[in-house]
């Protein structure tokens, strides 16, 4: 498949078991109705009114993107995923929530980001992202110095971004990055506030599963 970001690709497979007869029947129903537009947009046009707009990058099955929008039925929540099969299973969540604040771009967050105007988010979620632990690999991982410049030009003065991972190098890698683009402050205060989950935080299917190295870690930051 080609790549508009060249040969480095920050996830694996975009299908993999076949899908079920109701997602698909979502595929071709439901999405084409939410999906966010093609080229650039303002997000605020899409919901006029909505309290924050908010966003999922890598969203997996949907589960924690359909639970945060139930929670939050005022805002409106943007969200990329380009696996499939993820698609599918969080139309069928948002289906069966009957919600009507997601739209989904269903494929690379960069592409997402790159459509956005300055400052037009007020929260950003990226939680347990493809780690790509090989040092040969790293260069794949999401966050990267170009990423993290973009999440902050996205980002309102003030607005948040909760990044989660169970890979104690990527923790690090992100930690470094994000501080270093000089566009963010970590909000931690002390340990707890890495290693405790958070309040408002949805446990997502990938995490369960608990592949990493180390226990989750949320990393938090506010925007300057
Ligand atoms: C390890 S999974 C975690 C999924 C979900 N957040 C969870 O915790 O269950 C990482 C997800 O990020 C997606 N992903 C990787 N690169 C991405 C990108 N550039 N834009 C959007 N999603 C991406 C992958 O397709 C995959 O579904």
């Amino acid at each position: 498949m080609s790549d508009p970001h060249g040969p480095i690709r920050s996830y694996g497979r975009i299908k993999s078991r076949p899908i079920k007869p109701l997602q698909a029947g979502l595929l071709d129903t439901l999405l084409p109705r939410i999906a966010v537009p093609p080229g650039p947009f303002d997000p605020r046009a899409l919901r006029p009114g909505a309290a924050e707009v908010w966003l999922e990058i890598g969203f997996g099955g949907g589960e924690h993107l359909a639970q945060q929008a139930a929670r939050r039925p005022d805002a409106l929540f943007l969200a990329a995923e380009p696996f499939l099969n993820g698609v599918a299973s969080a139309l069928r969540h948002i289906d069966a929530l009957g919600l009507d604040n997601v739209r989904l771009h269903a494929s690379d967050a960069r592409d997402l980001l790159a459509a956005l105007p300055d400052a037009s988010l007020d929260r950003i979620f990226i939680l347990f992202p493809d780690p790509w632990p090989k040092t040969r690999h790293h260069k794949r991982g999401l966050i990267q110095d170009e990423v993290a410049a973009e999440l902050a030009r996205v980002l309102k003065p003030g607005g948040r971004l909760r990044f989660a991972t169970d890979w104690r190098d990527y923790a690090g890698w992100t930690l470094e990055r994000m501080l270093r683009s000089g566009r963010f402050d970590w909000t931690a205060q002390g340990a707890g506030d890495w290693r405790g989950v958070p309040a408002d935080h949805v446990t997502t299917r990938y995490e369960t599963k608990r592949l990493g190295d180390c226990a989750p870690v949320f990393l938090e930051f506010a925007r300057h």
